[in-house]
């Protein structure tokens, strides 16, 4: 297989600048890690937030990008995990190297997974970052950064541990909503409520939500919805939308002794927080050193998960350009944050870019 040494990858041209089509080296892998093909690439909020906010990228001219999919070109030393030819899925990273808004990247083969036969190429460039935060905030250790410390289901003990205990899941359309409807199922948490537009119903309960609640109703509604289906502790609630609103219905449901999980930083007021409930903003990324661990025994276990349809992809939507659609997707992304959007596949391939939901 022959491997360029140079390729095109999408550029943000400086700190809240614009985007750039433009040449960069193709990495070699390390110890330990593989060269990819990237087939298809996800888009997530992130990526815009990046734009409008400089936040999280430090070096300009900057390669974004979280989800990756694609196909083994290369192996690094010591790589047995992995041949050249699979097809593979991972999270990026914000860096130049480990981003993957291009057409090859880097990555440690232990946080990497190779694609079932039931998930096309696109699906799987879906998952990676949205699984990690679901996961990490469930089951990851930490106040900093962390998670819920839950015993993960593929874990001894951990399948059905949690049976009979109810967990409230703020946002469950959304990517990482999905993904933690799908693992608290695993673990065996019930009820399963989850608050949506009404018309994803039907999505969420096809995934493991056993009540939904219209997420249109103010916080004191929703809090007395979630009453009126359980009255037991709330030992665990994960909001994966995290804005004021749903902070604020999320804050007054989780029982004292519970854990708080949000996707953003908190916005609850300090006179109203009280030190028995532990709110966390979790990290969604296996590169963090901390979640290293966790990512490798989740990437251990994926292929397998999504093998046996104990979980689900994200419906895909598919944008036409590949690295050319991703800034128009990013704007539209940000226009219309009730949308989530996912994947340009590479500008090699005919078919190329991703839209999701
Ligand atoms: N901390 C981390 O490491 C981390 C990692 C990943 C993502 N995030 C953040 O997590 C958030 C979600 O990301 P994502 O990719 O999962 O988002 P997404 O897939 O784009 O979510 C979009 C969906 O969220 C739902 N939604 C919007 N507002 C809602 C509300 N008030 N209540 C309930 N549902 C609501 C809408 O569903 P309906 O159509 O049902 O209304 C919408 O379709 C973003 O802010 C993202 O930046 C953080």
């Amino acid at each position: 297989m022959s491997i360029p040494t140079e390729q095109k990858a999408l550029f943000l041209k400086e700190k809240q600048g614009d985007y750039t089509i433009g040449p960069y080296v193709v990495d070699q892998p390390g110890p330990g890690e593989v060269l990819v093909r990237v087939e298809s690439t996800a888009l997530n909020p992130v990526d815009w937030k990046i734009q409008a906010t400089g936040y999280f990228v430090n070096q300009y001219p900057a390669i974004l990008g979280s989800d990756a999919a694609g196909v083994v070109v290369a192996l690094g030393e010591g790589v047995t995990k992995f041949a050249v030819g699979d097809k593979i899925f991972h999270q990026g990273f914000f860096t130049n190297r480990l981003g993957t808004f291009k057409q090859y990247t880097v990555i440690p083969a232990e946080i990497a997974a190779k694609i079932p036969d039931n998930l096309t190429i696109d699906q799987a460039a879906t998952i990676p970052l949205g699984i990690a935060t679901g996961a990490i905030g469930l089951y990851a250790h930490g106040w900093e950064r962390g998670g819920a410390e839950l015993t993960p289901p593929w874990q001894t003990g951990g399948s059905g541990k949690y049976t009979g205990q109810p967990i409230v899941i703020f946002g469950g359309s959304s990517s990482v909503g999905q993904y933690t409807i799908q693992l608290a199922r695993l673990s065996g948490f019930s009820p399963i409520i989850t608050t949506v537009s009404p018309h994803n119903n039907d999505l969420v309960k096809a995934l493991g939500a056993t009540h939904t609640i219209d997420r249109r109703l103010s916080p004191s509604e929703i809090v007395a919805e979630v009453k009126k289906i359980t009255t037991a502790p709330l030992q665990v609630v994960y909001d994966a939308i995290s804005l004021g609103p749903t902070q604020e219905a999320a804050y007054e449901i989780v029982a004292p002794g519970g854990t708080l999980i949000l996707v953003l930083p908190s916005l609850i007021p300090k006179e109203k927080a009280t030190p028995d409930k532990k709110v966390i903003t979790t990290y969604g990324t296996v590169h963090a050193p901390e979640h290293k661990a966790l990512g490798v025994s989740l990437y251990q276990n994926l292929t397998q998960l999504f093998a046996s349809g104990d979980i689900k992809p994200n419906p895909v939507e598919i944008l036409p350009d590949g690295l050319a659609s991703i800034p128009e997707g990013l704007e539209r992304m940000k226009k219309d944050l009730d949308a989530s959007i996912c994947a340009a596949k590479n500008p090699q391939t005919s078919r190329n870019g991703q839209y999701n939901h």
